[in-house]
């Protein structure tokens, strides 16, 4: 898992949620390694394609230099569970990292805190990278609980977890309400206060050594990315739509690139 310099790399991916068939995202990641400079020491790029997609993109890549992960997992290692995928399935595909409770799997599918605590177990238990994703409904936020929501959810995930398994941590910070159509991009102040909140618990809780890298997400495009990336206690930026398309990506990164080191190339 090595490559990556914590606390310094900055990081930039897209979840491409229900979106894109197997070839669909060859061709997609084809077109990124194309349009980005990969070997960028200062950038990591990540795409969390469907499950579909894994086993194609595993054997279209030797080994990409953007990471690769799944939007999801189950916490048993076989079972029962018509429909789910586990830990060491996803292993066969040697990927890079798998996110765990995204909004959307807590809005739609019934994940709480404690399945997502139970995912997270699994995933560090067979050696997983972890995208935590945590954030405050719209009702949270206007009444004022947003902050103390989202302290809440890391509290519960990460229960358990050692020193040494949260250096295969991120976080990534999604208020609900942002995400999506329907979603309005958080105002950077706000965002702000939030990750501060976060890195402070974080740091409490492993040290300063560790660091898990905190994003940002919701409703990031072309227009808005330079803004976020300029928040120095954000490590990275997780964007969906604005970053489905070759185009869309390689514009939204290469701004978030500028605005964050102050260069264009
Ligand atoms: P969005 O999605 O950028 O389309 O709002 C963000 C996410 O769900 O991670």
């Amino acid at each position: 898992m090595g490559g990556v310099e914590f606390g310094r790399t900055f990081f930039f991916g897209t979840n491409l949620k229900m979106h894109q068939t197997a070839s669909e995202t060859v061709a997609f990641l084809d077109g990124l390694a194309e349009s980005l400079a990969l070997d960028d020491p200062r950038m990591q790029y990540f795409v969390l394609p469907p499950f579909t997609s894994l086993a194609a993109v595993a054997r279209h890549f030797a080994r990409p230099a953007l990471w690769i992960g799944a939007q999801n997992m189950h916490w048993a290692a076989s079972g029962a569970f018509t429909g789910e995928i586990s830990a060491p399935m996803l292993r066969e595909f040697d990927l890079d990292l798998v996110m765990l409770g995204h909004a959307e799997r807590r809005q739609h599918f019934g994940e709480t805190d404690a399945t997502v605590h139970r995912k997270i177990r699994a995933a560090f238990d067979h050696g997983l990278r972890v995208l935590l994703c945590v954030g405050e409904s719209a009702a949270d936020h206007t009444e004022g609980r947003g902050i103390e929501r989202v302290r809440s959810q890391l509290r519960s995930a990460l229960e358990g977890v050692s020193v040494e398994e949260a250096r295969a941590l991120l976080v990534a910070y999604e208020p609900v309400w942002s995400i999506g159509e329907a979603g309005v991009p958080a105002e950077l102040d706000e965002v702000a206060s939030v990750v501060d909140a976060m890195r402070n618990d974080l740091d409490e809780r492993f040290g300063l050594e560790v660091r898990p890298p905190v994003l940002y997400g919701g409703s990031v495009d072309r227009t808005n990315c330079g803004a976020f990336a300029a928040i120095p206690a954000i490590d990275g930026l997780f964007v969906g739509r604005a970053a489905w398309s070759v185009a869309g990506f390689a514009e939204t990164a290469a701004r978030t690139r500028a605005a964050r080191f102050g260069d264009a190339g």
